[in-house]
């Protein structure tokens, strides 16, 4: 049987990160971001606010459900605030070093069973997932720009 996902991390909220964000959490899943500063998460967070507040005067978002959509939405620079998370999506540099050591972090604080997935444009998920102690949990889960 399937298993239900109620938390989503993302780790960096740049171009793609802020996207994937703002569509988890409109989604209704409670959604961890984590920058490398604090600054620059809440910069993310500023930015998926005011599309959301678009959308409402748009009139294709509720006000409520608008707000309720920015509540769900925590921030972290710490990766031991994901440790709860269902599914984490890793939306950092383009480099696998990069990928490689929040890959090893990241399986050192979640779950067995929670999955880890990368936007990677390019590099192999294979590759991204040799690091881990059981790579079966690795999937590649690519956006397109912008994920919206
Ligand atoms: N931009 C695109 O069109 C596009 C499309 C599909 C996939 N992708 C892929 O998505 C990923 C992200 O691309 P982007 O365009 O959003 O890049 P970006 O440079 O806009 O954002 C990357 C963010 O990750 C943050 N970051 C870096 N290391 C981090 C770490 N250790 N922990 C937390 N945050 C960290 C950076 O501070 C930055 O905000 C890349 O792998 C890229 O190849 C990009």
């Amino acid at each position: 049987m399937g298993r239900e996902l109620r938390t989503v991390g993302i780790v960096g909220l740049g171009a793609m990160g802020s996207g994937i964000a703002q569509l988890a959490i409109e989604a209704g899943f409670e959604t961890i971001g984590r920058e490398v500063e604090l600054g620059r998460a809440e910069g993310a967070r500023d930015t998926i606010a005011h599309f959301l507040t678009r959308k409402v005067e748009k009139g294709t978002l509720e006000q409520a459900a608008r707000d309720e959509a920015v509540g769900r939405l925590r921030l972290a620079t710490d990766l031991a605030d994901l440790a709860d998370c269902d599914i984490v999506v890793e939306a950092a540099f383009e480099e696998l070093g990069v990928k490689h050591a929040l890959f090893r972090e990241l399986e050192a604080v979640v779950r067995d069973d929670t999955i880890l997935a990368s936007n990677t444009s390019a590099l192999s998920v294979t590759e991204i997932a040799s690091v881990l102690t059981r790579p079966e949990r690795a999937v590649g889960m690519h956006f397109f720009n912008p994920p919206l």
